[in-house]
């Protein structure tokens, strides 16, 4: 088969006018192509698509649910579907049964199901390179034949507002019997992308309110024996471990309050600081899946924009 390119197609005539019709034919045609009738091609069917790295841990479902639940009620009239960017996660889930969707196949669904306006929202907490990855993948798809308009929702910390917004939220959540003389740690997760540094810039403003909190990353810098250090050196005696992280996962139960000798719990009991953790993922504030739900409705309000009427 032959396929013609842009400038080939634009060079024939032939192509735009096949046919002469007679006006009946006419008026029919103008009907049907300026009212949607008979076509889907004027529909406009929107759609949301979450994604999240994912979790097997039966506790983090229940902070998965809490963003389906918020999102339903927040966008009663838009189907909400859900995607895992982890493989492993997907792989392990689908020998218990559960069967969870990649990005790639979620999207696949949805264009061939006839999804006009797409809005993918990122659950992830910075946007590092689990994000940029999912921004490839939908701009893969946007540039197919019959493709949707689609729009992505940024992380949960992305502006200035939202570094506000998240640093408040921390605070309120830090259980009340803390004392100020003892440490808050938050467990990010944190990666060799750049964006890495938006967790060194939270840690700044949590601490212009509260200077003995502290981020740190299982996965890069700030870590853990920067921070251990500092409460040293403040002769700290206890510290509240938190995973900044949207769901209290694997790495929360097992990196964080763990009793392996590489979890910050013993990392700190070792130099003889009183560990408490507070196994207690993001996405289970409502007020942080507020963050979440603003991003995407940020999203869905660009697609106006590009409507067609019907
Ligand atoms: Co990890």
């Amino acid at each position: 088969m032959e396929i013609l390119g842009e400038e080939a197609v634009k060079g024939q005539e032939s192509w735009v006018q096949p046919f002469k019709l007679n006006e009946l034919e006419g008026l029919f045609l103008y009907v049907k192509y300026t009212f949607g009738l008979g076509t889907d091609m004027h529909l406009i069917k929107k759609g949301i698509l979450l994604v999240a790295f994912g979790s097997r841990i039966p506790a983090a479902q229940s902070a998965y649910q809490n963003i389906d639940q918020k999102v339903k009620t927040t966008f009663p009239q838009i189907p909400v579907r859900w995607a895992y960017t982890s493989a492993i996660i997907r792989r392990k889930l689908a020998e218990g049964g559960i069967q969870i969707d990649s990005v790639e196949i979620a999207l696949a669904k949805m264009m061939d199901e006839g999804f006009t306006h797409l809005a993918v929202q990122s659950l992830q907490t910075v946007s590092g390179k689990e994000y940029h990855d999912l921004v490839r993948i939908v701009r893969a798809f946007e540039l197919m034949p019959h493709g949707f308009q689609i729009t992505v929702g940024y992380p949960l910390l992305s502006s200035s507002l939202d570094m506000t917004r998240v640093a408040a939220a921390l605070i309120r959540h830090i259980p009340q019997e803390r004392k100020n003389e003892e440490a808050v740690v938050f467990m990010g997760h944190g990666g060799s992308h750049p964006s890495n540094a938006v967790y060194t810039a939270l840690m700044y403003h949590l601490q212009q309110k509260d200077p003995n909190i502290f981020v740190g990353c299982v996965e890069s810098s700030p870590t853990i024996e920067n921070i251990k250090q500092i409460l040293l050196d403040r002769k700290i005696k206890t510290a509240y471990l938190i995973p900044f992280m949207s769901v209290a996962g694997h790495h929360a139960l097992k990196d964080l309050a763990g009793n392996d000798e590489n979890s910050w719990k013993s990392i700190l009991t070792a130099c003889g600081i009183k560990s408490v953790a507070v196994l207690k993922g993001t996405a289970e504030y409502d007020d942080m899946v507020d963050i979440w739900v603003d991003h995407l409705k940020d999203a869905i309000a660009s697609f106006s924009s590009f409507e067609v009427q019907a």
